[in-house]
C-alpha cells in the first residue's frame, strides 16, 4: 500500500473528512521524524489499534531554543517514508513551519496563540532548562489534533515529561482524544532509541551508556527494597560516567508529577544529561 505524502492542511483535512464519513477510526502519531525503531513502535501499536494511521513529519520550530538544534536536527524524510510505507502508514502529513505558523515562526512570537500547560509542570525537569518547550510541544501538538482529529494519539513513554503535560492538557481542555502511552524502545547495548543518538561519537556513546546503566541499577536496588530517593540517588551518581554534564536526576510521581523523597511503586525515575554537545534522556518506572 502506497503511503500518502501530504504537505498541507487543507488536502489533509479533505482525507480525513472522508475517513469520518465512512466511520474510520483514526491513529495519530505525532514526530520529528529521523525515524527509529522507537517511533515504528508507536506506529505499529496505532495500526493494530486504528483504522486509519497517520504520522506527522514536523521539526516544529517553537519548540527550540535559539541555541538548540533546530537547524542541525536530521531531515530524512525519504528513508522515513519508506519506514511508513513498510508498516502500512495511511498518510504521513509533513507541513511546512510556514504551513503550520504563517511568517513569525519563533518561540517568542507573540503573534501566536499558545497554549500553556500548568507552570509546575512545564518548568521542572526539562521545561527548566528548555525554558518554552512544553508551551511549543503543547500548541503543536494541539494543532495537529485539531487537524487529524484522531480518535487515538501515540506518544512516547520515553518523553515522560511530555507525556504527562499532553495528557493534563487533554483532559483539562476537553480534547476528544484517547492518550496511548507507549514503552521505550532500547538499542541492543540498552540505549534508548533517539533521533539524537545520530550525533554521538562512539565513545560518546560509550559515555551515554551510563545513563541507561543508573537507571538500571536504580531500579534493581529498589527491587531489593532501598526506598530511600537519596541513597538512590547517590548510586545512580556514581554510575554516570564523569565526563557527562548532568542537567537532572529526579524521582517523581509518575500520577502527579510531585517529587519523592520515599521511593514506591510508580515512581518516575529520570534522567537528563549533555553528552558532549547531545542532550539525551532516559527514563525507567519504578
Ligand atoms: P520525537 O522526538 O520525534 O518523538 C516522537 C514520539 O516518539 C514521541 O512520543 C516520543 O516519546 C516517541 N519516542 C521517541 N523515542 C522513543 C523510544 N526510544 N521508545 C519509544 N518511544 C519513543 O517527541 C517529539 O518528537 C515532539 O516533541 C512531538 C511530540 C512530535 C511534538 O513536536
Amino acid at each position: 500500500m502506497e503511503t500518502l505524502l501530504i504537505n498541507n492542511i487543507s488536502e489533509i483535512k479533505k482525507s480525513i473528512k472522508d475517513w469520518k464519513k465512512l466511520n474510520c477510526s483514526i491513529g495519530l502519531v505525532p514526530t520529528m521524524g529521523a525515524l527509529h525503531k522507537g517511533h515504528a513502535s508507536l506506529i505499529k501499536k496505532a495500526k493494530e489499534m486504528c483504522d486509519k494511521v497517520v504520522v506527522s513529519i514536523f521539526v516544529n520550530p517553537i519548540q527550540f531554543g535559539p541555541n538548540e538544534d533546530y537547524d542541525k536536527y536530521p531531515r530524512t524524510i525519504e528513508k522515513d517514508k519508506n519506514l511508513c510505507e513498510d508498516i502500512g502508514v495511511d498518510i504521513i502529513f509533513a507541513p511546512t513551519p510556514k504551513e503550520m505558523y504563517g511568517e513569525n515562526i519563533t518561540l517568542s512570537n507573540t503573534e501566536l496563540s499558545f497554549v500553556c500547560p500548568p507552570y509546575n509542570i512545564v518548568d521542572c525537569m526539562c521545561g527548566k532548562s528548555r525554558p518554552g518547550h512544553f508551551d511549543g510541544v503543547a500548541t503543536v501538538v494541539t494543532k495537529l489534533f485539531n487537524i487529524v482529529e484522531p480518535n487515538y494519539a501515540f506518544f512516547g513513554q520515553k518523553d515522560a515529561q511530555q507525556l504527562f503535560i499532553i495528557k493534563k492538557f487533554v483532559k483539562d481542555l476537553n480534547i476528544n482524544v484517547e492518550i496511548i502511552p507507549c514503552p521505550i524502545i532500547r538499542d541492543y547495548d540498552g540505549l534508548a532509541m533517539s533521533s539524537r543518538n545520530t550525533y554521538l561519537s562512539e565513545d560518546e556513546r560509550k559515555r551515554a551508556l551510563t545513563i541507561s546503566q543508573a537507571l538500571k541499577k536504580i531500579k534493581s536496588l529498589y527491587s531489593n527494597g532501598i526506598t530511600n530517593a537519596n541513597i538512590l540517588f547517590d548510586t545512580g551518581i556514581s554510575i554516570l560516567d564523569k565526563n557527562i554534564e548532568l542537567d537532572y536526576l529526579e524521582f517523581r510521581d509518575f500520577n502527579t508529577f510531585e517529587k519523592v523523597d520515599k521511593v514506591k511503586e510508580n515512581t518516575l525515575v529520570a534522567i537528563a544529561a549533555k553528552v558532549g554537545k547531545t542532550r539525551l534522556i532516559d527514563n525507567e518506572i519504578l
